[in-house]
């Protein structure tokens, strides 16, 4: 390379592209005014002309180059210079197509994106000639078949009852749902077409924090209303909760539970976030909010302060939707901090109908990068501390578990059974299934498969009603290829997944059950005391009912 670091030293070879255009331009001008015809033995006077009016435009490139003061690659490289950001501009383009292997993740593999693609075209999944995958590689997990195998249950069967003795209208959710993305996020087409898809499948659509647009309710499919820190459209002028607003939305016969959502894993203590370029007319008017700037809402909630406080707003809001599930979700933190709304649970008999564990791998339409990949617990860890305290405490009966968190296969919902998930949910496993290509550009509006965009150009490329179809084939064929999965395991659904039942490779010559390598607490060890394990009783001795932090 030395030659490369010699020509990049010289100040000629670094000008000579702008110099050189220059040069053309001004013997195109001699040789016009003195009628040279040398050019002609060359090129064609057109192409000539042609040219020149390049030569003209990058000499003044040039000149702007080494006039401006904000690159000092242009100043240092005019016109070439260039070229960097261009190569950078389709950088991801270029590796997505070209260069990425099979496995790696960026978030999703190749073969991870493929398996969606192919559930929700309804092509064979089936791999030819044997796995891919080294089945040797430390941290290679697989679930034990049996030699009495079943036959496979219907995947309409794969539901669970939520909503405890509390709760006047329990739901039976399908075990496989679709996670909150909002409508400001998400276009109004994708919207329809994962609503529209929920309603065909039966299973339930999340709105997400931006609130009940119309397009959530057009299709008839079941929802789950998230209400965040900003309470969108239940939101009074200051930004509080507004019971009344809440009452009359919650009441639509659509909205099967009510979600309080705490944090999500991509941005764990920080607020929601909509840049202004996604802000229309109507998901400022769902919202409750004003336009011309990002709506960021407060990393806490104004509601409630403490554990306790928390559990009377899940008994407000039971009350306020005439009975139906209240619960919440949350990227586990301190272990001590999700013990104290335990603890907080016990002290007023107030048990939320279930809990959504969001892991940290979780994605999101915006997220700042330090959050995304540097804050809130994986979704393993926080979905067995959950499962794990609420067993401890002997509330487990009471509360449902939802998981998320990169599920998209039928393997990653069994993972998530035995670490103690009663069901699951997936927000990027759908929008591959409506044609995402993990271009990743949702926060800038420029989506190229109009999912993740609110320019009314780019979001008509989405069909909505074949979009549907993929969304009710991907839920599908996941379930029916988990029931294959169960029955060669022996087991009928996936509730009767147990950690003996998962098996990882933790050494080139040891593997172990998830019994094994995890910790499972017995039915009312917390409260019993006497031989806890030291992590749980100390996180258990620090939490408070009246603090989240203590
Ligand atoms: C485009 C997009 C928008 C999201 N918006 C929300 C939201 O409004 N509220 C929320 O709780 N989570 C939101 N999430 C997080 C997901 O609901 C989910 O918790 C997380 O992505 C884990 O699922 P995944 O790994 O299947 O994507 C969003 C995720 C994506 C990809």
């Amino acid at each position: 390379m030395a030659w490369f670091s010699a020509s990049n030293q010289s100040k000629a070879l670094r000008f000579c592209v702008w110099w050189t255009v220059m040069a053309y331009a001004v013997f195109y001008v001699i040789a016009w005014m003195f009628s040279w015809s040398i050019m002609n033995y060359f090129l064609s006077e057109n192409l000539q002309t042609v040219f020149f009016i390049w030569a003209i435009f990058l000499s003044l490139v040039g000149f702007y180059d080494i006039r401006q003061k904000k690159h000092g690659i242009l100043r240092n490289y005019p016109v070439i210079g260039h070229f960097r950001y261009l190569i950078e501009s389709v950088r991801p383009e270029i590796r997505q197509y070209l260069l990425e292997s099979d496995e790696e993740s960026v978030p999703f593999s190749r073969v991870q994106r493929s398996l969606v693609y192919q559930r929700a075209k309804n092509l064979p999944s089936e791999q030819p000639f044997g796995s891919i995958v080294d089945v040797y590689a430390i941290g290679h997990e697989f679930l034990s078949h049996s030699l009495t195998p079943v036959s496979r249950n219907a995947p309409e069967t794969f539901r669970i009852n939520i909503g405890n003795a509390q709760c006047a209208r329990p739901y039976s959710a399908s075990i496989f749902n679709i996670s909150a993305m909002s409508f400001g996020s998400l276009s109004a087409n994708a919207i329809c077409a994962l609503n529209a898809g929920a309603k065909r499948g039966k299973f339930y659509h999340d709105t997400g924090e931006g609130s009940i647009s119309p397009y959530h309710l057009e299709y008839g499919g079941d929802i789950v209303w998230e209400l965040g820190s900003g309470y969108f459209g239940c939101r009074d002028e200051k930004g509080n909760f507004d019971p009344t607003q809440f009452a009359e939305k919650a009441a639509l016969l659509n909205v099967k539970m009510i979600e309080i959502k705490l944090n999500q894993g991509a941005k764990p203590g920080h607020g929601g976030i909509l840049p202004k370029g996604k802000i229309t007319p109507l998901v400022a008017k769902v919202r409750g909010i004003s336009m011309g700037q990002d709506c960021i809402s407060p990393s806490a909630h104004s509601a409630f302060r403490t554990p306790l406080q928390l559990m009377e707003f899940v008994q407000k809001l039971r009350e306020l939707s005439q009975g139906k599930p209240v619960g919440f979700k949350l990227c586990v933190s301190r272990p001590s901090e999700f013990m104290s709304i335990v603890k907080a649970m016990l002290q007023t008999g107030i048990y939320p109908d279930f809990i959504v564990v969001d892991g940290s791998e979780g994605g999101t339409g915006a997220a700042p990068v330090e959050f995304a990949s540097h804050m809130g617990m994986p979704l393993r860890e926080g979905l067995l501390l959950v499962h794990n305290t609420l067993v401890g405490a002997g509330l487990r009966e009471h509360v449902r578990i939802g998981a998320a968190g990169k599920i998209i296969s039928a393997f990653d919902i069994v993972r998530a059974s035995a670490l103690g998930a009663d069901w699951m949910n997936s927000a990027r496993g759908f929008l591959f299934a409506l044609g995402c290509v993990q271009s990743m550009s949702c926060q800038n509006n420029k989506c190229p498969t109009g999912i993740a965009t609110q320019d009314g150009e780019r979001q008509k490329a989405l069909d909505v009603v074949n979009k549907t179809e993929r969304v009710y084939r991907f839920h599908r064929n996941t379930l029916l290829s988990l029931s294959e999965m169960l029955a060669a395991a022996g087991l009928a659904h996936p509730g009767d997944i147990r950690p003996e039942h998962l098996v990882v490779r933790v050494s080139e010559v040891e593997v172990q059950t998830y019994a094994d390598r995890y910790k499972f607490l017995s039915l009312g060890e917390l409260l019993a005391g006497a031989d806890v394990h030291p992590f749980y009783r100390d996180a258990w001795n620090k939490a408070s009912a009246e603090a989240f932090s203590v």
